[in-house]
């Protein structure tokens, strides 16, 4: 993915031993092709050397106000008025009580007071001990700082490089460049609460056995990501699969379709959108073993009954709050053939306003996919893209809907 094409990042330092992270943190940002200027302070160069973060970044590190590299000498000027962002990582406790009382007697602190508030945002990755995290000058310091206008992008939780345990360390590499990926997508759902069903389910035949399928869950982990992402809350209700939570994403993990069924309609109370990517299980075995079924020599195979599912999607569509809009229901269909034709009948069938077909055998388990969308107005190619891509055209396409229905 290339996610941060085109943006170019300032990335601040300041004293911390999360500064070896740092430079991690730089390369992950040029990957998605970002461009990074350095700018780092005294005491963050007593944890690692400019000349680390001048090879990486391919850029000259900046990190005094008096640098005479520029011409006009104003270095905070330029590097400021250049950026989409300013990110510092780490942040230390004495940086962000800096930037509270709008110092400026270093190229960092004077850059972040200089910056053109409205067009360059500030985001902050604090790193600490976790006294220093907790204690109130900070925990006042850090809401002033979003009160003026920083996004705060908060801390992780674990042990501590002093040795101790708790909140205070620096987010990881990868979780800040979700983080930063995210700041920058529309919030097209502000305000909105998004339930999604994802993967598939279990339906257990004895304690050791039981029916699944070949769904991976990954559209349905991309949807939930690309809704958080465009600033909805949002609640994934996942089957068993072996994927990492998206940021800020709440899930809950559950294993046979009765139990999704169980927790979808209780998070549906309160939700405004619910999208049912997971490929949940037509049946289940009709009297599941309580035991393990076992051959008993004489040759003969047990014979499995089955029972329908109950269908999630329309189970709330054709609730109170379905029917009446304030739940926006979104449906998948996972079709191997006669996909236009089976999605118009699903959507139908179901009751549901937006109805996403896809061919199943050719994408689960994929990291790509192509979506047929189908509402009552027609029909919407996306054409094949990775499946987060699709994702995010497909909550852009939602936003589109539950915006033209009076939904905000
Ligand atoms: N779905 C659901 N609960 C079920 C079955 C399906 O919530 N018990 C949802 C899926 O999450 C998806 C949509 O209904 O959003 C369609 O699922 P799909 O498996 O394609 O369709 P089915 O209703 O199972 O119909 P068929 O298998 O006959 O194509």
């Amino acid at each position: 993915m290339n996610d941060l094409a085109g943006k170019h990042i300032v990335l601040g330092l300041t004293g911390g031993i999360a500064c070896y992270k740092a430079a991690e943190l730089c390369r992950a940002l040029l990957k998605e092709g970002a461009t990074v200027q350095v700018v780092m302070t005294e005491a963050a160069a007593q944890f690692i050397t400019p000349v680390t973060m001048q090879a990486l970044s391919n850029r000259a590190v900046y990190g005094s106000q008096w640098d005479a590299r520029a011409p006009n000498n104003m270095a905070h000027i330029n590097l400021s008025r250049e950026a989409d962002a300013i990110l510092i990582a780490p942040c230390s406790a004495d940086f962000i009580a800096r930037l509270v009382h709008g110092r400026a007697d270093d190229l960092l602190s004077l850059m972040c007071l200089a910056r053109p508030r409205d067009q360059v945002p500030l985001l902050v990755a604090p790193a600490m001990n976790r006294e220093m995290w907790a204690h109130p000058a900070t925990q006042r310091n850090v809401t002033q700082l979003i009160t003026d206008g920083a996004t705060i992008l908060g801390v992780g939780r674990g042990d501590q490089a002093c040795g101790e345990t708790g909140d205070g360390r620096m987010l990881e590499p990868q979780e800040l460049l979700d983080d930063v990926i995210a700041f920058f997508q529309p919030k097209t759902l502000a305000g909105q609460q998004v339930l999604v069903t994802a993967g598939p389910t279990y339906e257990a035949i004895d304690p050791v056995r039981g029916i699944t399928n070949l769904s991976s869950g990954k559209m349905g982990f991309a949807v939930a990501r690309a809704a958080r992402e465009a600033g909805a809350e949002v609640t994934l209700v996942a089957g068993p699969v072996h994927l990492a939570t998206p940021r800020g994403v709440r899930r809950i993990d559950v294993k046979s379709a009765l139990n999704m069924l169980e927790v979808s309609v209780e998070c549906a109370q309160s939700a405004s959108i619910f999208i049912a990517t997971a490929a949940v299980a037509d049946w289940r075995p009709a009297n599941s073993a309580e035991q393990k079924i076992k051959k008993d020599g004489s040759g003969e195979v047990p014979r499995l009954t089955f029972v329908e599912n109950p269908d999630i999607l329309a189970t709330l569509a054709q609730s109170p709050r379905g029917r009446s809009g304030e739940l926006y229901c979104v449906g998948f269909a996972a079709e191997s053939h006669d996909l236009l034709a089976n999605a118009q009948a699903k959507r139908l069938r179901k009751g549901v306003p937006l109805l996403v077909g896809n061919i199943g055998p050719a994408t689960f388990g994929q990291d790509d996919n192509a979506l047929l969308l189908v509402d009552e107005f027609g029909v919407k190619d996306l054409a094949r893209d990775s499946k987060l891509a699709l994702a995010r055209k497909l909550i852009a396409e939602i936003a589109t809907r539950t915006r033209a229905r009076g939904q905000k």
